[in-house]
């Protein structure tokens, strides 16, 4: 479905401060599976996401989407970030049905539509409310609801839960993982937080500073028991606290040029 092919990313190429934070990186993604990206701070994750999504382009290397070259962004792509950015002019449910509207559809189909993914992520009851009335659990459901109502084949999301309280984060994770289960998506996931990955992902990359920027890829058994208090959660969650335990925190620009990486 994805695929990366030798790809390279230096930012400020040719300058001092020039880093590289991918370096000859190839991966696959498959179709409709769940891959959960962990790694420090700085090591190119949100990177990589930007590369898929479309908004920057790597210095060497391809990115192939079905394999096309992206070289820009796309509605088969939905992006969710940390923190939603919805439309604060537009109500909750005009935000989703931008979106819609936007391709052409007609109006009263773009309300259905919008209504059944706010339904999906528990906001169709705040469907008229306006996004700053919202808590950030709540805007990150709309922000879900409006990329899941444009169907894209691929979701590629950057830590969307990290700015969540504990129970609110959990519920937002039963939810996805039970609309993944529903409707066939690809989904890319960043996180932090290594409890998080071993509860949603099929197959988990660990990724550490370039040069060794795919640190670990590995399949988890994906018709395992999603219970948080499983002994194989908690083995899923100890290995990769141990795979991430081997890895230096983020190794700086400054000292990447120390060592003529
Ligand atoms: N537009 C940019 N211009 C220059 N350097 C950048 C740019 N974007 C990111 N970087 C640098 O690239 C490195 C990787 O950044 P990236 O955002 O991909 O890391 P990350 O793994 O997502 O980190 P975090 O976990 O903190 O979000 C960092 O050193 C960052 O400063
Ligand atoms: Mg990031």
């Amino acid at each position: 479905m994805i695929r990366l092919d030798q790809v390279s990313k230096q930012y400020n190429p040719g300058r001092a401060n020039g880093l590289f934070v991918l370096r000859d990186v190839s991966l696959a993604f498959a179709e409709n599976r769940f891959t959960c990206l962990l790694g420090p701070s700085g090591c190119g994750k949100t990177t990589l996401l930007n590369l898929i999504a479309g908004f920057i382009a790597p210095t060497s290397g391809r990115v192939l989407l079905q394999n096309v070259p992206i070289d820009k962004p796309g509605p088969d792509r939905g992006v969710v970030f940390q923190d939603a950015t919805l439309f604060p002019w537009m109500t909750v449910l005009d935000n989703v049905r931008f979106g819609l509207s936007q391709q052409g559809l007609d109006q009263e189909h773009c309300t259905a539509v919008a209504q059944e993914y706010l339904d999906l992520v528990g906001m169709l009851p705040h469907a008229a409310a306006w996004p700053i009335s919202l808590s950030g659990g709540m805007r990150q459901r709309v922000a879900i609801a409006r990329i899941l109502a444009l169907q894209p084949k691929v979701m590629l999301m950057d830590e969307p839960f990290s700015a969540l309280d504990a129970k609110s984060r959990e519920r937002l994770q039963d939810e996805l993982l039970r609309i993944c289960e529903n409707r066939p998506v690809t989904v890319i996931y960043i996180t932090h937080n290594v409890e998080e990955a071993a509860f949603l992902a099929e197959r988990v990359i660990v990724m550490g500073p370039a040069p060794d920027t795919i640190h670990a890829d590995m399949q988890l058994p994906s018709r395992r028991p999603r219970l948080r208090l499983s002994p194989e959660f908690a083995d899923t969650t100890a290995m990769l606290r141990a795979e991430l335990d081997t890895l230096p925190c983020c190794i700086a620009a400054s000292k990447q040029r120390e060592d003529g990486l």
